[in-house]
């Protein structure tokens, strides 16, 4: 019985350290850039700074949430994808735990170019929602899960400054539809759908020129 014992607990601490040493196994980003300026270059900018509007910026995004993005991409377990896009699908499918830990650090360490200049008429409105939200129809201030700046917040909640404007507008319509339903608890979705096409508009035209 004793020996039994002895065993177990044997057993449960050489788990334990070995479980802690892989969650401390430090992301590589000098590796991450390699898959960047082999892969990711050619949408996102070798730096995360993209060319185009449809495809995010991942300069200065936050490290855990390009690693989930990345794994929600990725249909696993014989389960669909959490996150459905059919290019990202492809891009991240032959990514592994670790390419996608390191592809993140290394993202997530870039600077972000300064954003484009900002449609004024949107700014009051865009500001008000993002500030305070609206009491009224129950949405809740972003500042709040996004940061005052825009700059996120880690581990959950992603940088939506210097964003373009017209994918996060894209975002928040994906969110209302449910037709992303990647977000922890329905955050984004239960937010989404209180919010009409000229107040997101306006939100995502004010959160991509914050500071
Ligand atoms: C052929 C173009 C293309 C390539 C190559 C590509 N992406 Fe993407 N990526 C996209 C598009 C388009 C989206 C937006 C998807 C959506 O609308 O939901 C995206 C979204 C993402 C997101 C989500 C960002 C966010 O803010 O939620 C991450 C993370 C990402 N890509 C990482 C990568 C990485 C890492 C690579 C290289 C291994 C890569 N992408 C290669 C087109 C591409
Ligand atoms: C209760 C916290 C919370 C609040 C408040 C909140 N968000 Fe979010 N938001 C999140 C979380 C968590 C995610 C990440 C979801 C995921 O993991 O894919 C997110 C993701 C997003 C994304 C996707 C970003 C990307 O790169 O793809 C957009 C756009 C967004 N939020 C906009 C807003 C706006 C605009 C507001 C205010 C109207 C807002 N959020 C308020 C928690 C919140």
């Amino acid at each position: 019985m004793i020996r039994t014992a002895a065993m177990a607990i044997l057993l449960a601490t050489s788990f334990i350290t070995h479980a802690s040493e892989e969650a401390h196994a430090k992301a590589d980003p000098a590796k991450g850039k390699v898959i960047a300026e082999s892969i990711c270059v050619a949408c996102h900018g070798a730096d995360g700074n993209s060319p185009v509007s449809a495809n995010p910026n991942l300069a200065g995004q936050g490290e855990q949430y390009i690693y989930k993005q990345l794994k929600n991409f990725k249909a696993a377990d014989g389960k669909p994808a959490a996150r459905n896009n059919p290019i990202m699908a492809g891009m991240a499918a032959p990514l592994s735990d670790e390419d996608m830990k390191n592809v993140a650090a290394w993202f997530a360490s870039q600077k972000q170019k300064p954003a484009a200049a900002k449609d004024e008429k949107q700014i009051a409105l865009g500001q008000k929602i993002w500030r305070q939200g609206d009491f009224k129809k129950g949405v809740p201030a972003c500042a709040g899960c996004h940061g005052p700046a825009g700059a996120g917040l880690p581990a959950l909640y992603p940088r939506l400054s210097g964003q373009f404007p017209e994918y996060t507008e894209a975002q928040l319509k994906t969110f209302r539809t449910e037709e992303r339903a990647n977000d922890p608890e329905k955050m984004m979705r239960m937010i989404a759908a209180k919010l009409s096409d000229v107040e997101i508009k306006a939100v995502a035209e004010y959160a991509a020129g914050l500071r």
